[in-house]
């Protein structure tokens, strides 16, 4: 059974049965017809449940192609540090220029509940992935006397052709200023209402632009982009996409929700700081007509705060690998960083002699769900 109907169904017979439980212990003791309250308000619960899963089935994109380190439930409740690597594929069909792979961290919360060791141990397997680009999405820190342990942490990594970051909320409440300087610091470009133009290649230039509404900012104004560009959204909370998606942007990187940061087993998150719940709290999701798409990766971040832990909720860190419409292009893989694990999670052999399927390739779909099995083995091994 899919993973989403067996949610569906754990969470509806569970309200069912809390609720028909409730009802006739009620009628039993009291003999009211108020029990019934509890039960109506549990059946607009599951129905927002539902409403959900299927919001999201409709916008759920691939998984990641490899995980590094992801745990199954109750094996350590207390994941805090337990971090995790997931390499994605996206093709993006207007992209005229080279391959490159961006790793994509956010809300650090750094503080002094957890050791210096384990942010420098993040910015480690961000460097070993050897990007290009490298995107901070935001909450450096919880309390801006911690902003001078930035520099240190953050430029341990950097993206060969640009390191760029926006703040987050917990940043602007914590001291903008400080929590700014200390970033640049750190030799990161921290984006303004400005985009940057970055060229990868001849006629080939990536559009980077830092959103950081409702903290700062005012509402997005979908910008023009020249041939052989495609556009690039940081910006904190996931719930922008609403705005951003229409917009011609290839894809969205957030944070913002921690995936919950606590996790009920079956159930998932309990609290998800969005206007839409749980909707879209983790992951890859896809938005827009074919020939139109905006991905959006909401990454779960790297740090805790308020608690300042996460159970059954791992920390992870995205590798996002984006490509152009060419499909006999050398495979990721070839670039550094995945090698071993790629022979650890993909084991299967190559098919020769499987012809490439070029028809699964629209407008910037996720490669996951595109290429062929040839090409999952060009692509993996290494
Ligand atoms: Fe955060």
């Amino acid at each position: 059974m899919r993973d989403g109907r067996r949610k569906l169904w754990i969470i509806v017979g569970s309200m069912a049965a809390v609720g028909l439980g409730s009802a006739a212990f009620g009628y039993v003791t009291a003999g009211t017809r108020w029990v019934w309250g509890p039960v109506a308000a549990l059946a607009v619960v599951a129905l927002g449940e539902v409403r959900r899963l299927v919001i999201r089935k409709r916008h759920r994109g691939a998984p990641p192609v490899v995980t590094e380190n992801a745990r199954g439930w109750l094996r350590a409740p207390v994941t805090t540090t337990d971090l995790v690597v997931a390499r994605y594929e996206l093709v993006c069909p207007d992209w005229p220029g080279p391959d490159f792979r961006i790793a994509h961290v956010s809300d650090f919360h750094v503080n002094s509940h957890l050791p210096p060791d384990y942010y420098r141990a993040v910015m480690a397997r961000v460097a070993a992935s050897h990007p290009d680009f490298i995107f901070h999405t935001g909450d450096f820190v919880t309390k801006a006397e911690y902003a001078p342990l930035l520099p240190d942490i953050l430029s341990a990594a950097k993206g060969r052709l640009g390191t760029f970051a926006i703040l987050g909320n917990h940043d602007y409440w914590a001291g903008a200023a400080q929590v700014a300087a200390a970033v640049r610091a750190s030799a990161i470009t921290l984006l303004d209402e400005h985009p940057l133009r970055v060229a990868v290649g001849p006629g080939a230039a990536l559009r980077i632009f830092g959103y950081e509404y409702p903290w700062r900012g005012r509402r997005w104004q979908p910008p023009h982009l020249a041939a052989g560009e495609i556009g690039l959204v940081l910006t904190h909370t996931p719930d922008n996409i609403y705005a951003l998606r229409d917009s011609g942007m290839a894809a969205v990187f957030a944070g913002h929700y921690h995936a919950g940061q606590i996790k009920l087993p079956l159930l998932g998150p309990v609290i998800v700081p969005s206007s839409y719940g749980r909707r879209f709290d983790h992951g890859h999701f896809v938005f827009g007509a074919p020939g139109q798409h905006t991905h959006l990766f909401v990454t779960a971040g790297v740090g805790a705060a308020m608690p300042r832990f996460r159970i059954l909720c791992q920390p992870d860190i995205f590798v996002v690998d984006v490509r152009g419409r060419e499909i006999q292009k050398p495979g990721f893989s070839e670039k550094p960083g995945w090698g071993a694990l790629a022979r650890r999670h993909h084991s299967s052999p190559s098919e020769p002699g499987h012809p490439p399927k070029p028809s699964g390739f629209t407008e910037c779909s996720c490669a996951a769900a595109a290429i062929t099995e040839k090409m999952k083995s060009a692509l993996l091994a290494v």
